[in-house]
């Protein structure tokens, strides 16, 4: 069984896409072990909980910079994969080692446009429509110790419309989040995919 643990810090919808592909069998192979949220009031622990699946709150005011080791202590021996759903949080220190190239992140903009620091919810989208771009969308890339830099696994694009608010083009990025975040776990539990040069490769 291919063990994930979800990392969450917002409404959860990210992490709802993967419990649905679990049960429509999408995803043949994968369990949810357990959902790590920084923040204790937010509806991804909800679905966590009316899904029965284990949860833990791992926040900045409990454990300050001690954040990633903690959450590293709950993953350690018991997860395959980390899964950053609308995480907001730096993940640093010796679990990007443990866990190299076993963490993963879904942003909402087409990496390297529109990411990095400040670049998260709907500022991502604000920027898409102050640049005036016609493309936007979402990419599944590694985490590495940089902000937004791991190696580039999938990418979804959307259309930009001229009448597009931040908040329809993220309705219009987020599904297509949803979509490309279980394809990305789909192709790493079926060991599809590996890293040559930094740079994902589909076998
Ligand atoms: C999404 O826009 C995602 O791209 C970003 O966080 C937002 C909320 O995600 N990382 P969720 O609904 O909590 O999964």
């Amino acid at each position: 069984m291919f063990k994930i643990a979800v990392l969450v810090s917002g409404g959860g919808t990210n992490l709802n896409s993967i419990i649905q592909a679990i049960k429509e069998r999408k995803l043949k192979n994968c369990c949810i072990e357990m959902v790590i949220s920084d923040n204790p009031n937010v509806g991804a622990l909800d679905i966590a909980n009316n899904n029965n699946i284990k949860n833990f709150v791992v926040d900045k005011k409990n454990y300050g910079k001690n954040q990633s080791e903690k959450i590293l202590e709950l993953v350690n021996g018991k997860v395959d994969l980390i899964v950053l759903a609308g995480y907001l949080s730096i993940i640093d220190g010796e679990i990007l080692k443990m866990f190299s190239n076993k963490i993963i992140n879904i942003h909402p903009s087409l990496i390297p446009s529109f990411c990095g620091k400040g670049m998260y919810g709907l500022n991502v989208h604000k920027s898409v429509i102050d640049k005036g771009v016609k493309v936007s969308g979402c990419t599944v890339h590694f985490v590495n110790n940089g902000i937004d830099e791991g190696a580039i696994i999938l990418q979804k694009t959307v259309e930009v419309y001229f009448d597009d608010t931040p908040e329809i083009l993220q309705k219009r990025v987020l599904e297509q989040e949803h979509n490309v975040l279980v394809e990305a776990i789909k192709l790493i539990s079926e060991e599809k995919i590996e890293i040559v040069n930094s740079k994902v490769k589909f076998l």
